[in-house]
């Protein structure tokens, strides 16, 4: 049974079935709605789905703090390295590995690909998303992303899905209850909404729209659910 805790916008802990710790897209310092500092967390594995700040921002500081893994695209990994991340292994969309802790494999997202701190462009890369175990016992964390008709062949491939709904940057609530039907999960968890005036919803009126296609789980940050 794993748990997933959400910590604010768009960073979660999930802790797998063997007690592995991942954190996605860790964004403390700076975060208005983060339930911690970044000092408090832990981590054996750190995921990124993107460069952004508020999804990389703390994941440099955080990987040397707890000397997790850093899994990302190659192109963040190897900024990564390049500023004393030790521990990372980079993969890239389309792509799986077989981790301890599971199968993770790389989604396609539709986002800006620039990478926070790389000031030269460099490191400019693809935006993804991951889906852990994927069958149908399969997590999918989408990332910052459009609706995209690729969401259709995660369909058998997912039990619990992470959608963005804030609008504005992503997917708004009529999109992600579209993805809802490409992927047609049991559980759904929104995020990336309300942290700022832009992404402002009502995750209740999601909840409604999405009605019985999918059970939705709103949570505030700082709550655990168990999957
Ligand atoms: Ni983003
Ligand atoms: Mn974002």
């Amino acid at each position: 049974m794993a748990t997933l805790h959400f910590h604010g916008h768009a960073t979660f802990s999930l802790v797998t079935d063997d007690g592995t710790r991942l954190v996605i897209d860790p964004w403390f310092t700076g975060n208005p709605v983060a339930d911690r500092a970044r000092e408090d967390v832990e981590a054996d594995y750190i995921l990124c789905t993107h460069g952004h700040a508020d999804h990389f921002g703390d994941a440099i500081p955080l990987a040397k703090q707890t000397g997790a893994t850093l899994v990302s695209s190659y192109e963040i990994v190897a900024f990564a390295q390049t500023k004393g991340v030790e521990n990372a292994h980079p993969m890239h969309i389309g792509g799986g590995y077989h981790f301890p802790f599971g199968y993770l494999k790389m989604t396609p997202a539709l986002h800006g690909g620039s990478v926070e701190g790389d000031t030269e462009g460099t490191y400019t890369t693809v935006p993804g998303g991951f889906v852990l175990h994927p069958g149908e016992n399969g997590i999918y964390f989408a990332g910052d992303t459009a609706l995209l008709m690729d969401m259709q062949l995660l369909r058998g491939q997912v039990r619990v899905a992470v959608l963005p709904i804030g609008d504005n940057f992503t997917m708004g609530p009529d999109d992600a209850v579209r993805a809802v039907d490409f992927i047609q999960p049991d559980v759904v968890v929104p995020f990336h909404y309300n942290t700022f005036d832009l992404i402002k919803q009502d995750p209740e009126q999601f909840r409604t729209k999405v009605g019985d296609r999918a059970r939705v789980e709103v949570l505030a940050s700082g709550d655990t659910l168990e999957l």
